[in-house]
């Protein structure tokens, strides 16, 4: 499953690193180091290149406070001593700010078992130094979640591990020695998850060199989902500390903090972390738990860049804008609507989502039930002999409309705002794999995602096969 939407976000920022050598020719140095560096971590616009030299300019030195306040040093906006040798020390590539640290909750592992696998070894340690970092590494996080890791050795891992030099394959090239460590991608499918590391390190096991296992805890933070922090201490800041104590290394406070506010405590321990989304329904009989493993849908909907997945009286809400899914009474939404939907699909471009049951079908806006509805599903434009639609999706792009009925489907054009000619098809024979009938089905990054029963199908419509099967309530973060 793709999201582009992460992609964009953390390659943007990551994406201005441009190697740190060949800027030194310059008569002054530091200039073009903090240029880069403000570039590289704080979002500077490539094109105040002048006003750095001048050193005056309000952009400049408003980021240059900015990056000392981010780093914990003296506020001053000018490029003191400390400031200096602070931006010369080796620190992880992933920047400090950028727009995305506006997305808390958006990349995180939908499953708390994960796997890693190291592609490669550098030739700095013997493999078992390297092998004992990674296994080091993971633990420190598994102590403080319900995340657990296993290495695997062959295929495609959650986190896959390398060490490389320069460009790498990903367009964030590394920069040689010193500088740029390592970086990692956020969670996700294929290249997301993954940790790269620069292999013109000098990696050691102990502090001799570039510490392996510090600098694996720490990239490995970024796969499960966390940011730098400003915190000196935290392990999550984004400079390399080598006064860390290795014998007695533990994570921060501030990283615990952060990592539990994604994944919530162990299981074991004590229940005043936060864990599991937060309900604004009193839980009662009959009331659907959040992560059942038997959990089906009624419909699925997106709605304003939200998806909203219906069951008997209730909906959940997944923003991207929250960390946890919200769960309500439809009525508190839409007190007109009846429980127990057959089915509903969102028109982007008009902002209204259709929802339908048994005969009758409504159109609503936000919180707002439309005037004139409900109207009944045999009026003109509708296919006649209709029965009760189990699932309905808009494809935005193609400006198509399915309604899926039984084991058959309907097709309609929004342009010609008709129903094609030759549906009904049988689903079987244009979806393979997801049919032959179907709960719910929504669109979300160009795929379909259809819901039978506790399973979920992504589909890509335009390879025409499903590419992951998932469990219903996985967009729920279970
Ligand atoms: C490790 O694998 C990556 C990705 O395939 C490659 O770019 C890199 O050169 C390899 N590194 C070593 C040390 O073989
Ligand atoms: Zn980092
Ligand atoms: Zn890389």
């Amino acid at each position: 499953m793709k999201h582009p939407a992460i992609l964009v976000l953390f390659c943007l920022p990551v994406c201005f690193a441009y190697p740190l050598n060949g800027a030194v020719r310059e008569k002054d140095p530091s200039t073009d180091l903090v240029q880069q560096y403000l570039e590289n971590y704080y979002d500077l616009a490539k094109d105040v290149k002048q006003c750095v030299r001048r050193r005056h300019s309000g952009p400049v030195v408003k980021k240059i406070r900015e990056m000392q306040k981010f780093l914990g040093l003296e506020v001053t906006g000018k490029l003191d001593p400390d400031t200096l040798v602070m931006i010369r020390r080796p620190r992880c590539s992933v920047p400090d700010v950028g727009q995305f640290t506006t997305f808390p909750g958006l990349p995180k592992w939908r499953k708390t078992h994960l796997t890693y696998r190291i592609v490669n070894y550098t030739l700095d340690l013997p493999r078992e130094a390297v092998d004992s970092a990674f296994e080091k590494a993971p633990k420190a996080w598994e102590e403080v979640t319900p995340l657990t890791f296993s290495k695997i050795y062959e295929g495609e891992a959650d986190i896959m591990i390398f060490f490389a030099v320069r460009e790498h394959g990903d367009f964030i090239p590394f920069d040689g020695s010193g500088n740029v460590l390592a970086h990692a991608y956020p969670p996700g499918p294929s290249l997301d998850g993954d940790v790269h590391f620069d292999d013109d390190e000098l990696w050691r096991e102990d502090k001799s060199g570039t510490n392996l296992f510090l600098v694996a805890a720490h990239e490995l933070g970024h796969s499960l989902g966390l940011y730098h922090s400003a915190d000196p201490t935290a392990l999550m800041y984004p400079v390399y500390n080598p006064r860390t104590d290795l014998t007695r290394f533990r994570l921060a406070q501030d990283d615990v903090n952060g990592i539990q506010s994604l994944y919530g405590p162990p299981p074991m321990s004590s229940p005043d972390g936060p864990a599991g989304p937060t309900e604004s329904v009193p839980p009662e009989p009959g009331t659907p738990a959040t992560c059942d493993p038997a959990l089906s849908f009624d419909a699925v909907s997106s709605l304003r860049g939200e998806i909203l997945f219906f069951k008997d009286r209730y909906f959940w809400r997944r923003s991207r804008w929250h960390l946890e899914p919200e769960f309500h009474l439809i009525s508190t939404f839409w007190p007109s609507l009846p429980s127990g939907l057959d089915a509903a699909y969102e028109v982007n471009n008009e902002d209204t989502v259709f929802v339908f049951k048994g005969n009758h079908f409504w159109a609503i806006r936000g919180t707002e039930v439309q005037a004139g509805y409900p109207k009944d599903i045999h009026t003109p434009g509708f296919p006649p002999a209709l029965g009760k639609i189990d699932a309905a999706v808009s494809d935005e792009e193609k400006k198509k409309m399915y309604l899926f009925v039984e084991d058959k489907y309907w097709r309609f054009d929004e342009n010609s705002q008709s129903m094609e000619q030759v549906f009904p098809r049988q689903t079987a024979d244009d979806f393979p794999g997801v049919g032959p009938k179907v709960d719910a089905v929504f669109q979300e990054f160009g795929f379909f995602y259809f819901f039978r029963g506790p399973l979920q199908f992504e589909f890509d419509p335009n390879a025409k096969m499903v590419t992951h099967v998932l469990k219903s309530n996985n967009w729920l973060y279970c």
